[in-house]
């Protein structure tokens, strides 16, 4: 058995042909995911794939296609955690690394830290041989237009959380930010227990949503206790999003179960992401709320 589920980002869609494009993404993602898992790899292993190819996708705020900040750079924030062994790994600020899960991944594996931001990030990055990619390389037309018209998508994110067949979590966040964001500002995604968590014994977690509201009732960490308690994913992660609204934020959570639920609930309009289960069963969704027993 295994279950793996991701999502493009609550709210960034203008519109269902900009949905119907972030479902296929996503779509694609799982996929790649899930044929990690059907060959007997890692939960690891398929969020990490399947979060670069989101943020490889320039249709989401991730990576390549990321928001700028009020200085017209790109600032990136990834995570990862491992729920076999409760590792994991963070960066922020990152500006010369096309695929920050990956680095994030590399934090957790070869330093003994959780975290490391800006230059340090980036540096980090050099000493493991990941290439500094060209000023600018990571800017789309479309998200150079909107910030000269200081509009368009606020935030965004991608995230992905998997169960493997040996009964593992894991989970990865990824995002650009805000746009129009202060330089060195740090969401929710890189933030383990608010973008991301994961631990076997019960289930993983990926938020989206403004970071600012994310962090302050800890999301991912609320759904994951949900879960713990015994709810569904849909049911846990419809709770923490509760939190979020109750105190001024919108935004979504998707969660895994270890039992091999999918689950996912949102508050902003609409939220894109797709899932992937053994035995060839998949499916996308956009606007409301569910899951998958
Ligand atoms: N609007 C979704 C997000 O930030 O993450
Ligand atoms: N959820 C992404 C952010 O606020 O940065």
């Amino acid at each position: 058995m295994f279950s793996l589920i991701v999502h493009g980002g609550a709210g960034p869609h203008r519109d269902q042909e900009d949905g119907a494009g972030a479902q296929e993404g996503c779509l694609a993602a799982a996929r790649a995911g899930a044929e990690v898992l059907a060959k007997g790899g890692s939960a690891l292993d398929a969020v990490e794939l399947a979060a670069r190819l989101l943020e490889d996708d320039p249709r989401f705020n991730a990576g390549t296609g990321a928001v700028l900040n009020v200085d017209g750079e790109v600032e990136l924030d990834a995570s990862v955690m491992d729920g076999e062994t409760l590792r994991a790994g963070a960066v922020a600020v990152v500006k010369t690394v096309k695929n920050p899960v990956s680095l994030a991944r590399l934090v957790m594996e070869r330093t003994p830290h959780v975290m490391l931001v800006g230059e340090g990030a980036d540096a980090f990055a050099r000493s493991q041989g990941i290439p500094a990619i060209a000023p600018g390389a990571l800017i789309t037309p479309l998200q150079r237009a909107r910030w000269l018209e200081a509009q368009g998508a606020k935030h965004g994110t991608i995230g992905a959380v998997a169960l493997d067949a040996r009964g593992q979590v894991a989970a990865a966040t990824s995002t650009g930010g805000t746009s129009g964001k202060l330089k060195g500002r740090v969401g929710d995604s890189p933030l383990i227990g608010a973008g991301t968590v994961a631990d076997s014994r019960w289930g993983g977690v990926s938020s989206t949503g403004l970071g600012e509201f994310i962090i302050r009732v800890g999301l991912a960490r609320t759904v994951l206790e949900g879960m713990r308690r015994g709810l569904t994913p849909d049911a846990a992660a419809a709770e923490g999003i509760a939190e979020l609204v109750r105190i001024g934020g919108d935004g979504g959570a998707i969660a895994v179960r270890t039992s091999g639920e999918v689950g996912w609930a949102f508050s902003s309009e609409r939220m894109a992401g797709a899932w992937a289960r053994d035995g060839g069963r998949e499916g996308t969704f956009f606007e409301r709320t569910g899951s998958v027993r």
